[in-house]
């Protein structure tokens, strides 16, 4: 695992962002998937969304098939959602099962991923159900956050992440017994990185987003500074008399915590716990969610008022800029271009794009 921070420039000359063929070619997206995708750390679900064994809850990472389950330990388990006889996918969406059984030939399977049962094995000379397993894969739960590693060898997320847990738990030092609320997505036609550059800089904030800068967050008390594979954002809240919402005032703070490359997690005035999180399904097809937690997951007020606020004005903002930047990077009058790289930081910076870009550099070039 290696990892640059530091801006590597000594010259005069500007730092040039990613290439655009980086955005566009289905054969990068494809080394992506192999190399970033299958050997980080991936946010599936609330742990709250399988609270009670027999829970499950299928779901992508880029064209895998997988599924969360909560055994009869209590254990989470993932497992690559495939039948082990002739490959048909085993489940579908979320629900409760005591055992998983396949839709095609009924191969029963327990929910420790074991095949109990499968009719006729008896009669067929050397089957061995003992044998057969579904393909599990690792999990972690980072602050009621469950998270999935395609790759055995990979790091623990503490060794990823740095101290982000206990940042978290500094912002809302009872973060692990938030559950969602309210959730909701937009499909986007454009590149991950895309999605995720634009969701990290705030260099346009003050530009595209007046809602966010005029009734959230005080655009001049914003920075954004990598720390390991995180992305740390940080502020204050607008003096509440110009809030868009009536938080609590006994925290203005503005805390995020971007986790690469699917998740960040961000306290709004008010100890109001949000996240951003993306799916990816190809080069330049993109789903980003936008979920809301409150403690024990009640339905708040004030938090429903800034959600809805939210979807209809930062979430919605974002959409038109990254599907042009897409359009932009196959326009044959395109080169990449340089960065806004401020030594002292502050929102009107693109630092957090240049580690964004540096990361997608080591892990397609470093072996
Ligand atoms: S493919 Fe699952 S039982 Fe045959
Ligand atoms: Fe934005």
């Amino acid at each position: 695992m290696t990892k640059s921070n530091s801006i590597a420039s000594d010259s005069d000359e500007p730092v040039i962002g990613l290439a655009p063929h980086y955005y566009t070619d289905p054969g990068i997206y494809e080394q992506e998937k192999q190399r970033i995708f299958f050997r980080t750390w991936q946010y599936v679900c609330h742990r709250s969304q399988v609270a009670n064994a027999g829970d499950y809850f299928v779901f992508d990472i880029a064209d895998q098939s997988l599924f969360i389950v909560r055994d009869r330990e209590q254990r989470l388990q993932c497992f690559y959602n495939v039948c082990r006889h002739r490959g048909h996918a085993l489940l579908e969406g979320t629900g409760n099962r005591n055992n998983i059984v396949c839709p095609y030939h009924a191969w029963r399977y327990g929910l420790n991923g074991q095949l109990e049962y499968a009719r006729n094995s008896d009669n067929s000379p050397g089957f061995d159900a003992g044998k057969i397993c579904l393909s599990g894969v690792r999990v972690e739960v980072f602050c009621g956050f469950v998270f999935v590693n395609l790759d055995a060898e990979a790091e623990p997320m503490e060794h990823w992440f740095g101290d982000a847990a206990d940042g978290l738990h500094k912002a809302v030092p009872d973060i692990d017994n938030y559950a969602p609320v309210w959730e909701h997505s937009l499909d986007e036609r454009c590149n991950w990185k895309v999605a995720l550059e634009n969701y990290n800089e705030c260099y346009h904030c003050r530009h595209v987003h007046r809602a966010l800068t005029h009734g959230v967050i005080a655009p001049e008390s914003i920075d954004i500074q990598p720390q390991a594979y995180t992305l740390r954002h940080t502020g204050h809240g607008v003096a509440a008399d110009n809030a868009c919402y009536g938080f609590d005032e006994s925290t203005d703070q503005y805390r995020v915590f971007f986790l690469w490359p699917n998740i960040s997690i961000q306290v709004y005035p008010g100890r109001i716990v949000n996240t951003y999180w993306w799916r990816y399904h190809g080069v330049d097809r993109t789903t980003v969610y936008r979920g809301w937690l409150t403690p024990g997951g009640r339905e708040d007020a004030t938090t429903m008022q800034i959600a809805e606020i939210d979807r209809d004005t930062t979430f919605t903002e974002d959409l038109s800029v990254v599907e042009s930047v897409q359009r932009g990077l196959g326009n044959r009058g395109y080169t990449a271009g340089p960065l806004i790289l401020d030594p002292r930081g502050g929102i009107d910076n693109e630092i957090s794009t240049y580690s964004l870009q540096q990361w997608v550099r080591e892990a397609l070039h470093n072996d």
